[in-house]
């Protein structure tokens, strides 16, 4: 067994791993990244792609945004469609801001490339992680590389393996507390190498289900239509695919749907989740490690992005002015931020998506709430203050 020493060990190599050892080595805070998949693995799985500005700040701050500014769509609003009509929230007049729609594998592609210049270690294919003693002052992590078996020595864990990562699964029970609620249905989802049928991000509310059109460049496009959470992918064909979300469509934009094959088709689940809380000792969660939300907020990266700016920080005073205030905060700072988004990605979930279980009443008030959200200055300027992201709070 060999054994290292390091600052922080981070566990997971996707955007809040990235993103961390970035900031870290900014801070010149020794960071090794310990990931259990190949980067090719991690840069081939499709995921949302819409970026607050404050994402995109930190991005910037790591020198990985280039692209995001060339290739990157910033938009200024999104289009909500029921009732065969299309209502739009402008995000500008209403909040002055605006998000961008850039991939988040574009988005983890560029924090590769970044953290190889770096120079700082990054191990793949790092098998059997585990995590040990983060509740006394000598944690460590052990892993295999190969047949050769590796000890990590450091001073703090960064546990941004994802939901279903070791990190989380380490701590006792007793110490966490878990909220979970799973809105019944999911995402099939299709990327096709055709032109967005519309400027900006439809979200379709229909009868038949939700329905929501995006994009990742003038020539790629990103679709989803709700089926019910047991639906087996193989029953649709590419053609079922784009018939169904037609039908979802306003006219209107429903005839300038452009179809095509799918290079990515898959279904995900609408859980949100939050384990509480996101420190325990000298084990810090960040990202889907400690939190999932439905994707209809867009808000997944964008938390692991803020979630990592704030253990950043917290890190960056503990070396530098040897003060764990911003430590013994980072949970409790994450979380408000967190059920933040929680709330917001639950409710434009339930307002937007049809729910099996709902009643005629509560159908006939998803509908008065949507015609109230587009008549209304003050609801309106909620959804998009809340979609585009409220600035950090230090
Ligand atoms: N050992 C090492 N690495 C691990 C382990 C383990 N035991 N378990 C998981 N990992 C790695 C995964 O292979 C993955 O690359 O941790 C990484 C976690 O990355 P993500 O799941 O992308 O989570 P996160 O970085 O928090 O990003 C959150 O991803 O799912 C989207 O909507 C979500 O946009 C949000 C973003
Ligand atoms: C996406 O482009 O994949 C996307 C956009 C907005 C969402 C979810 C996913 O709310």
């Amino acid at each position: 067994m060999t054994t290292q020493r390091t600052q922080v060990a981070i566990i997971g190599a996707g955007p809040a791993g990235l993103l961390l050892g970035q900031l870290l080595h900014q801070a010149g805070i020794d960071n090794v990244l310990l990931e259990q998949r190949t980067a090719e693995y991690v840069l081939g799985r499709i995921r949302a792609g819409v970026l607050e500005q404050t994402t995109v700040a930190l991005l910037e701050r790591v020198n990985a945004a280039a692209r995001l500014h060339t290739e990157g769509l910033v938009h200024d609003g999104i289009e909500l469609a029921f009732d065969q009509q299309l209502h739009r929230i402008d995000f500008r007049a209403l909040t002055g801001r605006g998000v961008t729609v850039f991939g988040q594998t574009e988005v983890t592609r560029d924090l590769m490339t970044v953290r190889a210049a770096s120079g700082r270690s990054t191990i793949y294919e790092a098998a059997d992680v585990s995590v040990h003693d983060f509740d006394g002052d000598h944690p460590c992590v052990r892993y295999r590389v190969g047949d050769a078996a590796h000890e990590l020595r450091c001073d703090f864990i960064a546990g941004c393996d994802g939901f279903h990562g070791i990190t989380r699964a380490s701590v006792p029970e007793r110490s966490l507390r878990i909220y979970e609620q799973v809105f019944p249905g999911g995402w099939l989802g299709v990327l096709s190498h055709v032109p967005p049928c519309h400027a900006e991000l439809v979200y379709a509310h229909h009868p038949r289900g939700f329905a929501l059109c995006s994009q990742r460049s003038p020539t790629l496009s990103r679709y989803y239509i709700q089926v019910p959470a047991e639906e087996a992918l193989s029953s649709w064909s590419d053609t079922s695919f784009w018939d169904e979300l037609r039908r979802r469509l306003p006219p209107e934009v429903a005839d300038r749907v452009t179809t095509g094959p799918s290079v990515e088709k898959s279904i995900a689940p609408l859980r949100s989740f939050v384990a509480e809380p996101l420190r325990f000792g000298r084990l810090l969660l960040a990202g889907d490690a400690g939190h999932i939300v439905p994707p209809t907020g867009a808000k997944g990266l964008n938390l692991a992005a803020s979630d990592v700016e704030y253990l950043s920080h917290a890190l960056n005073e503990h070396y530098a002015e040897g003060s764990d205030a911003a430590l013994d905060a980072y949970s409790e700072r994450c979380l408000q931020r967190v059920w933040r988004a929680e709330r917001f990605s639950w409710w434009f979930t339930s307002v937007t998506h049809h729910s099996p279980e709902a009643t005629e009443f509560g159908r006939r008030l998803q509908q008065a709430e949507l015609s109230y959200l587009v008549r209304s200055r003050a609801a309106s300027t909620s959804l998009a203050e809340n979609y585009v992201g409220l600035p950090m709070d230090f």
